[in-house]
């Protein structure tokens, strides 16, 4: 079957979807994406993705050219012309096609509004089992990390770096801390079982993932401590694993080529994956 996009008000094949090369999502990065997670046909954790795009928006300054309530409907509408049971929806809005290359905000452009979803089995994904191995580069993105921009060139190419080492995930590092994964929250539980992982701020990106998982943490009253950790802390802690919409939560199991504790997932990232899983099954929309 050939998968179906939905771009500015149509429902059209995947490959006949177009946007202009005029488009400023193209020409400048102008523009904010949201990845839902789908299980079991059902969206995962989806009002707090689609908070997070609305806050997004409006850091830019970027009007939704459709309601939020539409933009779910559209949602459900490609799980269904999709099919899709197991995967992700992508959305993505730009500040549009203008007829030039102006860097300040046109006006009277509609802004682009595009969706489309994938096949993925994260609940069954083989790197849950076995746990993944991360290698570290240094941050080099910009300062407002909270906003899900589309300029994801410093994730590009740490996570290249990453696949070329072997490793499923880039920890970025600033000022000597762990920020955050290059598409994921990075945790770690220290030796007296504290769960760590950084604070939101401007310097990462709020995970809709972590903040489910810290309240599925302190509902069992896991002790939770919001701050940065190092790569020496996380070397020497019991466990370290990270969190996304398209991993769910995956038990980190080695830093640069190093061993976390026995190198083996840990008990704690596992069971919160189970936690998390059916947390998803148990709210999905
Ligand atoms: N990435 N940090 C960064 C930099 C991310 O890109 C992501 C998500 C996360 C985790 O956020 P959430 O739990 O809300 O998915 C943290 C998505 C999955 C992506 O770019 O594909």
């Amino acid at each position: 079957m050939d998968p179906i996009a939905y771009v500015n008000g149509a429902f059209v094949p995947l490959r006949e979807a177009k946007i202009s090369i005029l488009d400023r999502g193209f020409l400048f990065a102008d523009g904010i994406y949201e990845v839902s997670a789908v299980l079991d046909g059902k969206l995962v954790d989806n009002e707090s993705h689609l908070a997070r795009l609305e806050r997004s928006v409006g850091e830019i300054r970027l009007p939704l050219p459709e309601t939020i309530a539409r933009i779910k409907e559209i949602q459900h509408e490609l799980i269904s012309r999709n099919q899709l049971k197991d995967g992700l929806v992508y959305i993505q809005v730009t500040r549009g096609a203008d007829v030039g290359r102006d860097f300040a905000f046109p006006k009277g452009v509609k802004p682009t509004l595009m969706m489309f979803t994938s096949v993925k089995d994260i609940v069954n994904a083989a790197s849950a089992k076995s746990g993944i191995g991360v290698i570290t580069v240094p941050d080099i993105r910009w300062t407002r990390r909270d906003i899900k921009s589309v300029a994801l060139l410093a994730q590009v190419l740490a996570k290249q770096a990453a696949a070329e080492a072997g490793a499923g995930e880039a920890w970025m590092i600033e000022d000597g801390k762990v920020t955050e994964g290059g598409s994921s929250s990075a945790f770690i539980l220290t030796r007296d079982d504290v769960l760590v992982t950084r604070e939101n701020s401007s310097a990462i990106l709020p995970g809709c993932t972590r903040k489910a998982v810290v309240k599925l943490a302190e509902e069992r009253q896991l002790r939770i401590e919001e701050r940065a950790f190092t790569i020496e802390e996380a070397l020497k802690a019991k466990e370290a694993f990270i969190t996304s919409a398209s991993s769910f939560v995956q038990p980190v199991v080695k830093i640069d080529g190093k061993p976390v504790a026995d190198g083996k997932p840990g008990p704690l990232a596992q069971r919160l994956r189970e936690i998390y899983i059916e947390f998803a099954r148990a709210t999905g929309t």
